[in-house]
């Protein structure tokens, strides 16, 4: 069954986890709540240092391939850097996702700022998750990614940026890379729900990258993250056998010829 915002917004905890092809939605589809096509594909599947480079095509692609592979997830689709620097801009990008994938959403990072942005799409029928806090767009412009809210005019700018996105008629706001406590802040004071990642226990939902905490991307750990699988050793080790047994001709077998 297609999960709605109505079921959603029943759940105590909400899970989300990235996707960025069909394969793999399939495998998360019926575990998960959402799956976010992230524009963290850029740096996960693309190999690219940072999300900046991410283009409006590369998302369609994507997330039409996680909406082939998932049917019954709530599906959100990253709207990638300078696709939604104006708010017409926004409309006609955020259209092009609505029509060209099955996407529920489209998110987008930012704050008070967007607000006029989050109402025109609202107001033209797209569903629209926030993202505020660490915000991996701004990696460059701030020279790095900073966790947020860790002193008084931080907590103030991220408690009223959540109210700005919720009354701009957001439907779930994501939490990046902020102190727990406030968080929990946030969360207490707005009424859509609030996803997490880096942002401690008390968010509705949490979010994790599937190649971090699958373990694919190994080469480090944020703190954030915690693995569930070593994938990239289990896949190295799979691999190393199957060109062992072609050395040592014991592929293909008996069983695996016409
Ligand atoms: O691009 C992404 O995967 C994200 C998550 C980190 C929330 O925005």
């Amino acid at each position: 069954m297609k999960k709605t915002l109505s079921y959603l917004y029943k759940k105590e905890k909400i899970t989300m986890i990235t996707a960025y092809d069909a394969l793999f939605a399939k495998i998360f589809d019926d575990i998960v709540d959402i799956i976010l096509v992230g524009d963290s594909l850029n740096m996960s599947f693309l190999g690219e240092s940072d999300t900046l480079s991410a283009t409006i095509e590369q998302m369609i692609y994507h997330t039409r391939a996680v909406c082939n592979g998932a049917k019954s997830a709530y599906i959100v689709c990253d709207m990638p850097f300078g696709s939604y620097s104006t708010p017409q801009k926004a409309l006609e990008n955020a259209i092009r996702i609505y029509k060209e994938t099955k996407a529920d959403a489209v998110k987008l990072e930012g704050g008070a700022e967007k607000a006029e942005t989050i109402k025109l799409l609202t107001d033209n029928a797209i569903a629209v998750v926030g993202h505020i806090g660490l915000m991996p767009q701004f990696s460059r412009s701030e020279g790095g990614y900073k966790v947020k809210g860790k002193d008084e005019i931080s907590r103030e700018k991220l408690l009223k940026d959540a109210k700005a996105v919720e009354e701009a008629g957001a439907v779930m706001l994501v939490i990046e890379g902020v102190k727990e406590e406030v968080a929990k802040e946030i969360t207490e004071s707005v009424s859509i729900p609030t996803i997490g990642i880096g942002a401690g226990r008390y968010t509705k939902g949490q979010v994790l990258v599937w190649s971090d905490m699958l373990g694919f991307f190994d080469e480090f750990k944020p703190k954030f993250v915690r693995r569930y699988l070593n994938g990239a050793e289990i896949v190295r080790s799979a691999v190393r056998k199957y060109v062992d047994d072609i050395k040592s001709g014991r592929f293909p077998g008996e069983e695996e010829i016409y």
